[in-house]
């Protein structure tokens, strides 16, 4: 303990923090919402949603009294099992969501309590399919600066609230999930080298949830006419992502003076598998070492980035080299460098 601490005095007193992720938690709904079983919903079948978007199935919280805090909670409660973090030691927990389970209070807030985190205070960042690279971004200066040691991004999405499931475009891609990180002073070289965030406000109609904001508020006309769940224009989208995503995953590498070849992983945002794919052939990276859970786990918003580091864990090993990317609503999109902290196999 007290060479940790004498580590973390050094950093501080010579001004350079970096800031390492030292542990991964998710939680999965139980439920399984399968391919078949939507076809039973709208007009839809396994081959055309496989083969477009690369999903099978997703995972559903049926549950009406659980949702985003909830889902948080329990892989805030994980994470803290597998790390061996004492609750009271967390200072901060950000939560990225864009289905909070209230406008007003927070979820982050909600977390903190169902978790135990007794000294923490929190708060959401909506930054949609981007929100937890913003989020961790966001966590990660708070440990840089020196005015915490121990803070804890979540990204959860209980998708299926916001999820129209009379419309075939939309209702076959989005799933249930949490996943959450621990950010610590990192006590060896390892830890997060580069950021870049990007918004534009021109994907503004382009992928949306029409009202339930102050623009446009709930009533009887917003509900009938569907208003509140969400909708993209999923051709432009698509192209959109592709680039955005493929430029933040450039940018960082070569603003950390390394090739494609020196990465060992990217970490894409899970909408669609071609998506994805693309994403990787412009980039030329072999498609082995990116991290892809789509065709389980569907679209979690902003869940989909952790729930990856989560399932990939034991494949990775300290020193290893990530990009993180997402792009979402807004529009919003980024890219993260990291190099890999702690070998994963030795977590349980
Ligand atoms: O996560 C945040 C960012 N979001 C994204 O990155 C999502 C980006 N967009 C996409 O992933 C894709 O555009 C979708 C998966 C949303 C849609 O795939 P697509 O290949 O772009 O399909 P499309 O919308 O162009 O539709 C092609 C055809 C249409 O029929 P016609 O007009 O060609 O006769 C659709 O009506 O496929 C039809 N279609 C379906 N058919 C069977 C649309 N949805 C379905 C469906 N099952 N579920």
């Amino acid at each position: 303990m007290y060479f940790q601490l004498n580590i973390f005095y050094i950093c501080v007193m010579s001004g350079d923090i970096t800031v390492a992720i030292t542990g991964v938690g998710a939680y999965l709904p139980q439920d399984i919402l399968s391919n078949a079983d939507l076809e039973k919903l709208v007009e839809t079948n396994d081959a055309w949603i496989v083969e477009r978007v690369g999903i099978k199935e997703r995972r559903i919280l049926k549950d009406p009294e659980k949702a985003s805090a909830y889902m948080g909670s329990e892989a805030v409660k994980e994470l803290l099992k597998k790390t061996g973090t004492q609750p009271e030691d967390i200072e901060l927990l950000i939560c990225a969501t864009v289905t909070g389970d209230y406008v007003v209070p927070d979820t982050a807030n909600q977390i903190c309590k169902l978790s135990g985190l007794t000294r923490a205070y929190g708060f959401d960042i909506n930054a949609a399919c981007s929100g937890f690279l913003f989020s961790l971004a966001t966590g990660a200066q708070f440990i840089k600066s020196g005015t915490h040691r121990k803070v804890i991004v979540v990204g959860s999405d209980k998708m299926s609230t916001i999820t129209d499931y009379t419309d075939r475009s939309t209702c076959i891609l989005f799933g249930d999930a949490a996943g959450a990180v621990l950010l610590e002073p990192s006590l060896n070289e390892f830890g997060i080298e580069q950021i870049a965030l990007y918004g534009d406000a021109a994907g503004k109609d382009l992928l949306r949830i029409k009202s339930g904001g102050s623009l446009r508020p709930p009533s009887a006309e917003t509900v009938a006419n569907k208003e509140h769940f969400v909708w993209q224009d999923g051709r432009v989208v698509f192209k959109a992502a592709v680039k955005g995503m493929s430029e933040a995953v450039k940018e960082v590498i070569s603003r950390a003076g390394y090739q494609s070849a020196d990465i060992d992983w990217i970490v894409p945002h899970q909408a669609n598998y071609r998506i994805i794919k693309a994403v990787a052939d412009m980039l030329d990276f072999p498609l082995e070492k990116v991290m892809i859970n789509i065709q389980k786990y569907g679209n979690t918003t902003a869940a989909t980035i952790p729930l990856c580091l989560w399932e990939y864990e034991p494949k990775l090993k300290e020193g290893d080299k990530l990009v993180l990317t997402a792009f979402g609503g807004g529009y919003t999109w980024g890219g993260i460098l990291l190099t890999w902290a702690y070998d994963g196999n030795k977590r349980g």
